[in-house]
């Protein structure tokens, strides 16, 4: 940061429905994201061009794992299931017992990579409330 910010927005705005660009991946927030967990943010490069992507984040209690996502040209080549790997074991290394992850409904073709790599879909009703205008 902040050099590959605009790349890495890019990637995302190119992701499909899976990936919803939001107001927390305004650079600030980013950037506040940066400091409490920063080797939780991993980018994977290609011929100096960022082409993937995936955060977590661990409150001492459960993991998220948000903006997973891969170049349409580097995909199924084992890349994202490797971002994948490489979260879940910095997750696990710091403590964590369990993580979630949200797919969205418009992005449900994606839920075969995650079952084949041991994630279960947990049938709860997801709560969301703005704490910030
Ligand atoms: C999901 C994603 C990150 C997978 O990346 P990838 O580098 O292709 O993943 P891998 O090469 O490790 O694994 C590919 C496997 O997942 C399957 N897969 C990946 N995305 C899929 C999709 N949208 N629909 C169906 N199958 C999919 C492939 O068929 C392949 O299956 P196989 O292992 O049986 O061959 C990539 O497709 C992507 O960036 N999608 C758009 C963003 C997105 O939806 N992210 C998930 C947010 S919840």
């Amino acid at each position: 940061m902040p050099q590959d910010y605009a790349a890495v927005l890019d990637l995302w705005h190119n992701s499909g429905p899976g990936v919803q660009v939001c107001r927390s991946d305004d650079i600030a927030e980013i950037e506040k994201k940066l400091t409490h967990d920063p080797d939780l943010f991993l980018v994977a490069e290609a011929d100096g061009q960022i082409i993937g992507t995936v955060l977590g984040g661990f409150d001492g209690r459960r993991g998220l794992i948000y903006h997973l996502a891969v170049a349409a040209e580097y995909r199924k080549t084992g890349l994202g299931g490797a971002l994948m790997a490489e979260i879940e074991t910095r997750l696990r290394q710091k403590g964590c017992l369990k993580a979630y992850l949200l797919v969205t409904n418009s992005n449900e073709e994606v839920l075969p990579f995650y079952e084949k790599r041991g994630w279960e879909e947990m049938h709860l009703h997801l709560l969301g409330k703005k704490l910030a205008d």
